[in-house]
């Protein structure tokens, strides 16, 4: 049920703290993976370790803004893998420029164009993708699109203001997508997303860890408070729902939101 042997997962944003743990969950539940990232030395890492553990993969340097840039890479992709049956959108994440930063950023201040960015890396984004990756599934009949949200979706969180408004969008693209695709195209290609708890990394890292001691910010401390679980989550926590979502055993679910997050969404505080 769980098992995705000759499948074909496109993972964008495929080499960050998640999505290379996402790289890794579906290659080890058989699946052939092609990575989109920005950045082409790690993508060339992972996907030679991929090749190394005996699975076809590729690694595409592209900016997932780019639909024309998308389009060239699912051409690669099913030229080299044959298909695309599983879509994980994992590129992602803020920017300091768009945070509210209190000694230095109020909300007043914040610019535009990083208001912008960061709604189109987290929103824009995913939709291009599916779009692109979506139509080659809407040909076969057949596929998983999981997008990945965030805790910010469901009450904002404080001072990431287009970081939470994006979250948003997604979740409510993902139950728009999971309904046209069922209807117009496939009941067999489904739509879902995980909302992951919090994760240390590259993005959120300035603003839960004190950079000289190392420290929990008080941010971190209120996450730690208020996450029933007590601890930030490991990347390898994802998987699970991860291959879920993407294989047989979720053949009924599309348009939900899975949190991911020792409890966080569940607790009042009280
Ligand atoms: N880390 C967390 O605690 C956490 C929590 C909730 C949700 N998320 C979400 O999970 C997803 C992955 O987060 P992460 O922690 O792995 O992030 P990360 O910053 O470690 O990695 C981001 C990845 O996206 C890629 N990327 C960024 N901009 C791109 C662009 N324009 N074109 C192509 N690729 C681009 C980078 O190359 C990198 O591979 C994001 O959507 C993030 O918002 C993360």
């Amino acid at each position: 049920m769980f098992d995705l042997t000759g499948r074909v997962a496109v993972v964008t944003g495929g080499t960050g703290a998640l999505g290379a743990a996402f790289v890794r969950g579906l290659a080890g539940a058989g699946a052939d993976v092609a990575i989109l990232a920005r950045r082409p030395e790690p993508l060339a890492a992972l996907a030679a370790e991929l090749q190394g553990a005996g699975r076809r993969a590729l690694g595409i340097a592209a900016d997932v803004l780019d639909k024309a840039r998308l389009s060239a890479a699912a051409e690669q992709i099913v030229a080299y893998l044959g298909r695309v049956d599983i879509l994980v959108n994992a590129a992602g994440g803020n920017q300091p420029e768009a945070t509210v930063m209190p000694s230095e950023r109020t909300f007043f201040d914040l610019p535009a164009e990083a208001l912008s960015h960061v709604l189109n890396l987290n929103w824009l984004s995913s939709v291009l993708a599916a779009q692109v990756f979506g139509r080659y599934m809407a040909a076969q009949g057949s596929g998983s699109i999981i997008n990945i949200s965030s805790m910010a979706a469901f009450t904002p969180l404080t001072r990431v203001i287009a970081y939470a408004s994006a979250k948003a969008a997604l979740n409510n693209f993902t139950q728009w997508l999971a309904v046209y695709m069922a209807r117009e195209h496939s009941p067999h290609i489904r739509v879902n997303a995980i909302a992951p708890g919090f994760f240390l990394g590259d993005q959120n890292r300035f603003l839960l860890i004190e950079p000289e001691s190392g420290a929990l910010t008080e941010r971190g401390q209120q996450i730690i408070a208020h996450t029933p679980m007590g601890r930030f989550g490991a990347p390898e926590d994802l998987i699970g729902a991860l291959i879920w979502l993407a294989s047989d055993a979720a053949r009924f679910v599309t348009g939900v939101v899975v949190p991911i997050d020792g409890g966080f969404s569940a607790y009042s505080g009280v």
